[in-house]
């Protein structure tokens, strides 16, 4: 029997904890969380609490428990040097060492990356140290991207036409952002749909998974402010209604060609999860960022589709052997909707901020799955916790099935939450087919 770590306390963690218990091997699940998630903990032999920046506390914990491997979920640990400090007590990991985690944590790295090795996909851009240049460069523009240089929770991002309207407030926003990040990316910012394509990689062989679309912004139709995350949805045959195939080719290219590169410039195989957020544009498809890690929501569509023990692929992706594995899905259709508290992405002052930690109560969810994150178990029940609380997705042949199992079992939480019922439904996936033909044509 193997005892597995697994390091991470969200819903995508939830979900890679019910995957790691699915395998035929019956693993023995050990948790090292910064929150409790009652989800995770309901599955796990032991479970303990503490900083992802104690990595003292987490290698104490591996070695007490003798574990066999690591499964790396958030970002957070990865940008302490996890894998490098489990790695020097024998423990290897799903999970790249920090230098390699660089294709996440440093903007600039990945970029700098993509123009050394003739690698396609990134878009005009140039990395500041000081504002010198940055005016004429600015002005070379015709959208513009700004990017602080380093991990931001997903929120540093700043779009022009989102966060500013002219050069001038990018300009003095580059200034801002200067003094407290040591440099700044300033992109071409592209127009088109975006797109999750998340990779197994073990060093040399990379193995895509279903594709899948999340939706940032806080409310229906792209409204409101950016988030972590509010829902996404996979289609049965893998592939985005939007997108061509030659798209999917392109980004899995792209992402072949940097794992080479990252061995080349490292001398490390990159071993974990590459995730492209990509962008597909009417000049082929680009690379928005890469994420070293599941993403969240995206791991919730796709880790319950498959159909391979995930232990067997994590040893393979330890041992290099990928390519010896055969890697299959349930030709299944997935809609994820996160239930958020009603204040979730507003600012502090408005009204309905308060209720960010008010009581909750869930009922049957019927056959939709549930994933939990940020939520307090307390003696007298559930508790929101200011973010992104439970992930409700639904599986089914078709995504209108999907959805509506989503749809239900979301309505099994009450309290001040909220969701998006517009995700997978027909009207917006349409309107991203036709944005797509609007720009290609
Ligand atoms: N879905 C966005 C992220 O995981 O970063």
């Amino acid at each position: 029997m193997s005892n597995i770590l697994l390091v991470g306390n969200g819903a995508r963690e939830h979900a890679l904890a019910e995957a790691i218990l699915r395998s035929c091997q019956t693993p023995r699940l050990f948790s090292f969380m910064k929150a409790n998630n009652p989800g995770i903990a309901s599955l796990s032999e032991k479970i303990k609490l503490g900083s992802y920046a104690d990595l003292k506390a987490i290698t104490g914990f591996a070695a007490e428990n003798k574990i066999e491997f690591a499964v790396i979920g958030p970002e957070d640990p990865l940008n302490n040097g996890v894998v490098d400090a489990l790695s020097e007590i024998g423990i290897p990991s799903v999970g790249p060492t920090k230098s390699l985690a660089r294709l996440e944590t440093s903007k600039s790295f990945t970029r700098n990356l993509l123009n050394k090795y003739n690698i396609p996909g990134n878009p005009r851009f140039k990395v500041f140290k000081t504002i010198d240049g940055m005016e004429a460069f600015l002005s070379q523009l015709e959208g513009i991207v700004l990017k602080p240089d380093g991990l931001t929770g997903g929120k540093g991002v700043l779009v022009q036409g989102d966060h500013f309207a002219t050069k001038e407030e990018a300009l003095k926003l580059c200034q801002q952002i200067l003094m407290e990040s040591s440099s700044l990316i300033v992109e071409e910012k592209f127009d088109g749909e975006e797109f999750s394509l998340q990779c197994l990689c073990d060093g040399k062989t990379v193995v895509a998974t279903p594709l899948v679309q999340d939706h940032k912004r806080r409310f229906e139709s792209d409204k409101g402010p950016n988030t972590g995350g509010m829902g996404s949805y996979s289609l049965a045959d893998y592939s985005m209604p939007f997108l061509k195939p030659q798209d999917l080719q392109d980004g899995m290219e792209i992402t072949r060609q940097v794992a080479a590169a990252l061995l080349k410039e490292t001398g490390s195989p990159y071993k974990g999860i590459m995730y492209g957020g990509f962008i597909a544009t009417k000049d082929g498809v680009k690379l928005l960022e890469y994420n070293a890690r599941f993403g969240d929501p995206e791991a919730m569509n796709i880790l319950p589709l498959l159909k391979t023990d995930f232990v067997e692929i994590c040893r393979h992706i330890i041992a290099g052997t990928l390519d010896k594995l055969k890697i299959e899905f349930e030709p299944k259709a997935t809609v994820c909707k996160y239930v958020v508290p009603k204040g979730y992405g507003l600012p502090a002052d408005h009204p309905d901020a308060a209720s960010s930690r008010a009581k909750i109560e869930v009922g049957n969810v019927g056959k939709a799955r549930l994933y939990y994150s940020s939520v307090d178990k307390k003696k007298d029940g559930l508790y929101l916790s200011s973010s992104r609380a439970i992930g409700i997705v639904g599986i089914a042949d078709n995504l209108e099935d999907a959805r509506k199992i989503a749809e239900e079992g979301v309505k099994a939480v009450s309290g001040p939450v909220a969701y998006r019922t517009d995700i997978g439904t027909d009207a917006l996936i349409q309107k991203r087919i036709d944005h797509m033909k609007k720009i290609r044509c």
